[in-house]
């Protein structure tokens, strides 16, 4: 037997990850959950944010904005950028964080988390209470031993952490890989 539910923004697992945003001098850091992948060429994301928070103003201002993926060991990091706002907290400082120089935006990355795609603003989509920024991902900074020598990213499994229904969740093993059905016998 199914039974409706109210309509909620229930789904499930999504990102949790830190966005950092301003400049190296005045930077700002905001975790957000309704991030997603929404284009391939150009490579583009898409980042919700409240128009009540202080990095609205950030991001609409300086037309950029940086995503750094969350591995487990940064889930206390993550959560405080969550709960604290830049109105009142340097959040580099609060969570012993490091600034990395940007190299294609202006705003600086997180260098302990391993992966900060650098993105700049193309499009503003207005909702009820969110803003939607698209963000074209420019150039992605990664832990070198993430990185192929042919430039190729590849994370090993279960280093990214996600959000699932209010908790921070590590993602464990992989399940199969793209196409693996594909590869069977008589697919
Ligand atoms: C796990 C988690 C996910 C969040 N996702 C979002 C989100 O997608 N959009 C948003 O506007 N706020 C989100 N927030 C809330 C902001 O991160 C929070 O209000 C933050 O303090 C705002 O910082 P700021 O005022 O410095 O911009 C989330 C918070 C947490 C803990």
């Amino acid at each position: 037997m199914k039974k409706n539910a109210a309509a909620c923004t229930c789904l499930a697992p999504v990102p949790a990850v830190m966005v950092s945003c301003g400049t190296q001098e005045q930077s700002n850091i905001i975790t957000l959950a309704w991030v997603g992948t929404i284009n391939s060429e150009p490579p583009t994301v898409s980042i919700s944010i409240r128009y009540s928070r202080h990095s609205f103003a950030i991001v609409e201002e300086c037309k950029e904005f940086t995503v750094n993926l969350v591995t487990k060991d940064l889930v206390r990091a993550t959560d405080r950028c969550g709960v604290v706002s830049g109105k009142n907290a340097d959040k580099f400082a609060l969570c012993g964080l490091t600034k990395g120089k940007g190299v294609a935006v202006s705003c600086p990355y997180i260098a302990e988390c391993p992966v900060s795609l650098e993105c700049k603003v193309v499009k503003r989509v207005d909702l009820g209470t969110h803003a939607v920024f698209f963000g074209e991902i420019v150039n992605v900074i990664a832990d070198e031993k993430y990185v192929d020598e042919k430039g190729r990213l590849s994370l090993p499994e279960g280093l990214l952490a996600a959000y699932v229904n209010g908790k921070y969740v590590s993602t464990g093993e992989a399940l199969g890989s793209y196409g693996f059905t594909a590869k069977e016998k008589n697919a």
